[in-house]
């Protein structure tokens, strides 16, 4: 089998905001309408773990509204051409939906529960609401099964394997705000060329990176051809 280039995209709410779901730090912004701490550490957990769980139920219920968008889906086709590695940030689903292969979910998966007690116990729930009360197989309640402030990411050094791997590394609506995620752009090799799509102004740790200005979906349309063209040079 022909050796395929490896294509890693970092993603993050910026890719799924053309779908209809809101970004965390824009204006209008999900941090603005909730406090991030109550919602969405382990001590907001601790403290009123029903509001969490309601606002998780929520955020679930919008995935069966929306549909993944362009780009979600150029970066499904880009398969054909490439070895394509996702990372997201997003606790989404559009990226399988679209038809994504290869998909690292940094901050888990609104789909999934989990025991409180075992962050390994996972079970798959689907688009329905996780009832309070409804209890993981070791008893314990089922949580959301997301990674929240105030506690490790599991996947990162998994992650920072794949990003060390990449001949192409993509970056695609995120600010950049949120550790470890952030720190995974310096993972990448000093050959590896790295393209950053988003509207705004991102900084992003002083490497070479072609900046694409531009919405997610316009500007996996640009960059597909860029991909597609360099292939054939
Ligand atoms: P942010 O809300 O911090 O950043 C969203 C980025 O998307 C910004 O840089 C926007 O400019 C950009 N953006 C907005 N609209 C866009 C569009 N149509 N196309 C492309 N880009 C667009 O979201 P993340 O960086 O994903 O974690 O946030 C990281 C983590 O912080 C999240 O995973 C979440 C949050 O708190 C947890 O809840 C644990």
């Amino acid at each position: 089998m022909k050796h395929l280039k490896k294509i890693v995209a970092l993603t993050g709410a910026g890719i799924s905001a053309e779908s209809g779901i809101t970004t965390f730090r824009d204006s209008g912004g999900l941090w603005e309408q909730y406090d991030v701490m109550e919602v969405a550490s382990i001590d907001g957990w601790r403290k009123n773990p029903q509001l969490v769980q309601r606002f998780y139920n929520d955020r679930r219920k919008q995935l069966q509204e929306v549909e993944p968008n362009v780009a979600h889906r150029i970066l499904a086709e880009l398969e054909n051409y490439y070895d394509v590695t996702i990372v997201t940030q997003n606790v989404d689903n559009l990226h399988e939906r679209a038809g994504s292969t290869k998909i690292l979910h940094l901050h888990g998966e609104l789909t999934k529960a989990r025991s409180s007690a075992d962050p390994d116990m996972i079970v798959d729930i689907g688009n329905r609401p996780i009832e309070w009360g409804e209890k993981a197989p070791d008893g314990t309640q089922l949580r959301p099964h997301i990674v929240w402030f105030g506690e490790a990411v599991p996947m990162i050094a998994t992650a920072a394997d794949i990003v060390a791997k990449a001949d192409i590394l993509l970056i695609i609506g995120t600010s950049l705000n949120v550790y470890p995620a952030a720190g995974l752009v310096g993972y990448a090799d000093r050959k590896a060329s790295i393209y950053l799509i988003d509207p705004n102004e991102v900084s992003h740790s002083g490497r070479d990176v072609t900046i694409i200005r531009e919405k997610a979906t316009a500007g996996m349309e640009k960059l597909k051809k860029i991909l597609i063209e360099s292939l054939n040079n």
